[in-house]
């Protein structure tokens, strides 16, 4: 009796577990993924979407965004009600609103809720704005073809760059250099160029979106954060595959000979690079996506930064004559080879210099400097292609580099209470990077606690005192290295060369030069005939809630009731805090938004498209450069450019 009804109850367990032990194998959809380097779109988006949506952390996480935006984005009124700029593409995002909709939708999954909120504000169209959901920043996804744009029998047109066949057995070498006449049945160029505008939100300059989108591998150096590129998303896409009409050259021919097969149409699908280091789904929450915390590990993961930049590649590579080419990579000095042994470029890829790093930065820079001296190098090329910023002294050292006196650039900073206890407390305690501001008027925190009132848009918002950083700690090293004498070369013997993806900090840098300096720009790549501006989100300074926390905690602020709090899930956020003004105001205009230089458009003197001759040899695309910059064929153009 006993053990025949033990048996039952087994034989019941076991029908009851079987069928329900395969199914909890594959409704686990992250195991099926785990361990293999690349995964279909579907089974990528399964695991993906596996977390289900839970509205308590979706309550949290828009809380924190909301009080960041409001109390702490400086852009934050103006971007909902934004001016007209001609040539630039700003469509007004009212955030709060925007937040209020997401928190009404029942949100299929915490990845479509998560990945809703990194989009609301990469429509506001500042690079310094962004939402990083770690948790869903883990897949690689690709497409086979790579596209770039380029002018070919004089038409501007989506070409294949290259084909990587390493994902998908059915893609072909020979695509390379095919038009892409249509994507999904829409004309290619008119696709890219919608996609610039609508799922880019790296600048308010469309030329520069595009450049960003498109893939410019021979041509890319400095730092992409590459998740939003047309055939490389670091989020789930839209659809699973897409589909491309490619008009090929015929076998044997070139593609400027415009001797073409007949069109073909090819489906190609998005392919996932899994990352290793989970199992299944709990392995997969753990690893990537849970908070650890504890009272004591507050300074463990939740406070470091997630989000790298990335550092591709070295696209030059001219090996001789070069100096200062290191694996940091913020600055190169090459001379051009042949007949254009006068001409010098700088290539300069980052200001992140971390501070160890400072004296010897200046130090090869000054070496640099003095080798272009010696090798009688007339002309200088600085390309600030894909720079993305850093320390705003490490610009400053530039400028200074070539020109003795430049006239502080104004800037302010949103106004908060909570900002104001953290400015109070640096001064007291002497810490943070809230001591480094100074003001002409005032004194200590008084820059920050004697508050000012602008208009932006409809609404009247409370800013700092104008302030400029303090570079002293570079200045002293600038005068211990022998600054170099940089006289023999004048503003037209500078060439800033641009493909817009020039932020922050580089920004900054470009206009300064541009428009007080009056050093010519050269606009790469972007849409033929359209203005195109050589710098984007020229914010003056951006955050991350990652340090904005550490400073909190250093100035021992953590538990002030207005200071946001760690999202709930691994997750940072950056945005802008500090704001500048066009170079050159005067006094009296200072404060007026439509003096912001977030919302102004500082278009290039000239334009260089790339075209099949140039678009994969960096070297003779500086060659055209240079020839360019000796005959003086990039004037400076007054109010406006190309
Ligand atoms: C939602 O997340 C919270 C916080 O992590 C957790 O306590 C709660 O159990 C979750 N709710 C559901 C329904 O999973
Ligand atoms: C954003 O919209 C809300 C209404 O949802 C409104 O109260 C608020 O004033 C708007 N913000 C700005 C800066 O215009
Ligand atoms: C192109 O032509 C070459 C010989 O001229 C041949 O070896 C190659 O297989 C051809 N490629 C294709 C895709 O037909
Ligand atoms: C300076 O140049 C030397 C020699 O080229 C290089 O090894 C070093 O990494 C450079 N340092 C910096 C900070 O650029
Ligand atoms: C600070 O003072 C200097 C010299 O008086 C002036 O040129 C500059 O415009 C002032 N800057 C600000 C932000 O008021
Ligand atoms: C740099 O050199 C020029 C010309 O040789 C000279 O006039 C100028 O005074 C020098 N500048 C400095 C700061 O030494
Ligand atoms: C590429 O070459 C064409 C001529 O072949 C030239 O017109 C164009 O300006 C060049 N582009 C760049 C970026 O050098």
């Amino acid at each position: 009796m006993f053990s025949s009804n033990l048996f039952a109850i087994a034989t019941s367990l076991l029908l009851a577990t079987l069928p329900s032990f395969s199914l909890a194998q594959t409704s686990d959809p992250c195991a099926i993924v785990a361990g293999k380097p690349i995964a279909t779109f579907a089974e990528a988006k399964a695991c993906l979407e596996y977390f289900p949506y839970n509205h308590t952390i979706a309550t949290e996480t828009i809380d924190i965004v909301r009080k960041i935006t409001d109390d702490l984005y400086i852009f934050n009124e103006i971007a909902a009600t934004p001016p007209k700029v001609e040539g630039l593409s700003i469509v007004p995002v009212n955030i709060s609103k925007a937040l209020d909709i997401i928190q009404k939708e029942p949100w299929k999954s915490d990845r479509a809720f998560q990945d809703a909120i990194a989009l609301i504000l990469d429509k506001v169209h500042d690079a310094h704005l962004v939402y990083s959901p770690h948790c869903y920043r883990q897949f690689i996804f690709w497409q086979p073809i790579q596209l770039n744009s380029l002018i070919r029998d004089g038409r501007q047109i989506v070409n294949v760059a290259y084909v990587k066949d390493d994902l998908w057995a059915d893609a072909k070498k020979e695509w390379t250099d095919c038009e892409v006449t249509h994507i999904d049945d829409v004309n290619a160029m008119e696709m890219v160029v919608n996609y610039a505008v609508n799922n880019n939100g790296e600048s308010k300059d469309v030329n520069t979106c595009l450049n960003n989108i498109m893939n410019s591998k021979d041509y890319f150096h400095g730092w992409d954060d590459g998740a939003d590129d047309l055939g490389y998303h670091r989020f789930l896409p839209a659809q699973e595959s897409h589909k491309y009409t490619l008009q090929c050259p015929k076998n044997g021919t070139k593609p400027e000979q415009a001797d073409y097969d007949e069109p073909i149409t090819v489906t190609i699908p998005w392919v996932a690079q899994i990352p290793t280091g989970f199992s299944d789904a709990d392995t997969y929450w753990d690893s990537f996506c849970s908070v650890h915390t504890s009272a004591l590990s507050k300074r463990g993961p939740l406070f470091e930064p997630t989000v790298q930049e990335n550092h591709i590649g070295q696209a030059f590579d001219f090996s001789e004559n070069s100096i200062g080419h290191t694996t940091r990579d913020y600055t190169e000095f090459l001379i051009l080879d042949g007949e254009d042994s006068d001409v010098g470029l700088i290539d300069i890829q980052s200001f992140s210099v971390a501070s160890e790093d400072k004296e010897a930065f200046v130090k090869n820079f000054t070496r640099g400097l003095q080798m272009f001296a010696e090798k009688n190098v007339k002309k200088i090329i600085f390309d600030f292609s894909g720079n993305g910023g850093g320390d705003a002294c490490a610009g400053e050292f530039f400028i200074n580099s070539f020109f003795s006196s430049t006239p502080d650039y104004y800037s302010d900073v949103k106004y908060s209470s909570l900002v104001d206890n953290m400015v109070q407390k640096a001064f007291d305690m002497k810490s943070t990077k809230w001591m480094d501001y100074k003001s002409n008027h005032t004194q200590d925190a008084d820059w920050y606690t004697n508050p000012v009132t602008y208009k932006r848009g409809n609404t009247d918002v409370k800013f700092s005192q104008p302030v400029s950083l303090s570079c002293e700690s570079w200045n002293s090293a600038f005068a211990g290295n022998n600054a170099f004498n940089t006289s023999r070369w004048n503003a037209d013997d500078l060439l800033i060369l641009s493909d817009g993806r020039c932020g922050s900090t580089c920004a900054i840098v470009v206009s300064r030069l541009r428009l007080i300096h009056n050093v010519p720009a050269l606009g790469l790549g972007g849409i033929r005939g359209n203005r195109m501006q050589f710098a984007s989100f020229p914010g003056g300074e951006s955050e991350r809630l990652s340090s904005f926390l550490m400073d909190l905690q250093s100035l021992d602020l953590l538990d002030d009731p207005k200071a946001p709090k760690p999202f709930p899930e691994r997750a940072d956020m950056g945005w802008t805090f500090r704001e500048v003004y066009r170079p050159n105001l005067p006094d009296t205009k200072f404060g007026d938004e439509v003096n912001l230089l977030e919302y102004n458009n500082v278009a290039a003197d000239c334009r260089m498209y790339y075209t099949d001759e140039n678009a994969s040899d960096p070297k003779k695309l500086l060659h055209e450069v240079a020839a360019l910059v000796k005959s003086g064929q990039c004037p400076l153009v007054q109010n406006g450019g190309k």
